[in-house]
């Protein structure tokens, strides 16, 4: 397998970003460049051929890519190989932990029915518990979140005694992907440890940024996506504590220990590992890096618009290091991201359009913003590709763009 350790080979180069007319890109919380170790190791292994499942030495040859690579993944992520359950992604790891774990426990004695989450959550975790209240006879329990979006494990603690035989799992996100609030996950984990209930956290955000870990923290099931790490879209892992036996949502060849059928991607899972190892070696320094990039957007932003409201937790470790998320009073969240962006500035809002029509941002509501607020806000997202030139392009626009942006509402 390639090694990655050489050179600190950042992606896209800023010639790059010029020949893309792109000043800068700040919407790494959707999706990160590849790391060139990780287009490397890719490019390479789509040229071979192999089933993992098949018996023969091209098969046994793509299996060993396979093993190695999960191994890798296994040690950044403190699980066992037999404990790392490939997916195509995020979306698929959610809704394999979230259905599968409330069915496999509704089929237990007792049959508890309550899903205990936050209204913060991604949709892939929102939008299973919502459908399992729908179909399957769940009782969604929302637990409140402060102003910071942070939920407390005294919280927690609180919802279960209410019932604790009652609830069939806990699901919280490691850190947030639009605010970039980080859960206190290890203390909400033995919360619910405490009582026997399986915790699942969504760690998609914080895996490429936060030392995560299956076994330090005790959560039964994690969820990690590779194109948020420097690795390709279309492939992740739910990190599957040993004894957890969800029922799978996808039936076919048993692949990954009958959890999750499908052959197996083995140019995506070979990426993604080189970019967990990259991104792991580098974790620390990087982290440093990009918060101190990430701090001087903040003092930039304000700068430039006073009245800026910065969402979230303060800076420091109830934040995500690439994370700044702004709500400016008398914007349209909407109408600030098209007017960078035709300055050549990527960015995003934490809003939906449903129907052709902007809905506020769900987790700025469940922090108790109002509408106004929730939609004239946007993230900026900062990773392993940023640099100060793409920090001050956007501080020398913002204050403008925004003036622009509040005339066009008025
Ligand atoms: C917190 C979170 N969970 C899940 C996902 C979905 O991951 P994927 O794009 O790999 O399906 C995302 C992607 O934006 C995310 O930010």
């Amino acid at each position: 397998m390639s090694n990655t350790s050489a050179g600190h080979d950042r992606a896209p180069t800023p010639e790059a970003r010029a020949a893309s007319a792109l000043s800068a890109y700040l919407d790494h919380a959707a999706t990160t460049p590849m790391l060139p170790a990780a287009l490397a190791a890719m490019t390479e292994e789509l040229a071979q051929l192999g089933n993992p499942s098949s018996l023969h030495s091209a098969g046994r040859r793509a299996r060993r890519v396979v093993e190695e690579s999960r191994e890798l993944i296994a040690e950044a992520y403190g699980a066992r190989p037999s404990e790392v359950i490939f997916t195509s992604g995020g979306t698929e790891a959610d809704n394999l932990a979230v259905k599968g774990m409330y069915w496999a426990r509704t089929a237990a004695d007792g049959r508890p029915r309550r899903v205990l989450t936050t209204a913060t959550e991604h949709h892939a975790v929102l939008d299973c518990v919502r459908w399992l209240t729908e179909h399957d006879g769940a009782v969604a329990c929302w637990l409140p979140v402060g102003q910071t979006g942070a939920v407390s494990p005294q919280t927690l603690a609180a919802a279960i005694e209410q019932d604790p035989a009652s609830v069939a799992l806990v699901s919280v996100m490691w850190a947030n992907n639009e605010v970039g609030t980080v859960q206190p996950i290890a203390e909400l984990a033995e919360v619910a440890a405490e009582h026997q209930i399986p915790f699942h956290s969504d760690a998609v955000q914080a895996a490429g940024q936060l030392p995560v870990s299956l076994r330090a923290t005790g959560a039964t099931a994690l969820t990690i996506t590779a194109h948020k790490i420097g690795g390709p879209v279309g492939v992740g892992a739910l990190l599957l504590a040993r004894g957890a036996q969800p029922v799978p949502v996808l039936h076919g060849g048993g692949q990954e220990r009958d959890v999750r059928s499908g052959t197996l991607d083995v140019p995506a899972i070979r990426a993604f590992a080189v970019a967990v190892q990259t991104a792991t070696e580098r974790r620390a320094d990087e982290a440093k890096r990009v918060a101190a990039l990430r701090d001087d957007l903040i003092a930039q932003v304000k700068a430039a618009v006073p009245d800026a409201i910065l969402n979230g937790a303060a800076p420091g470790r109830g934040r995500l290091p690439g994370n700044a998320h702004f709500s400016f009073p008398g914007c349209e969240g909407d109408a600030l991201l098209m007017l960078l962006d035709a300055r050549g500035i990527a960015c995003s809002t934490g809003s939906a359009c449903t129907a052709g029509v902007a809905q506020p941002s769900h987790v700025l509501l469940a922090m108790g913003a109002d509408e106004a607020r929730a939609r004239g806000s946007l993230r900026f997202s900062l990773g392993h590709s940023t640099d100060q030139a793409e920090v001050d392009a956007l501080g020398s626009v913002i204050g403008e763009v925004v003036e622009r942006a509040r005339r066009a509402a008025r």
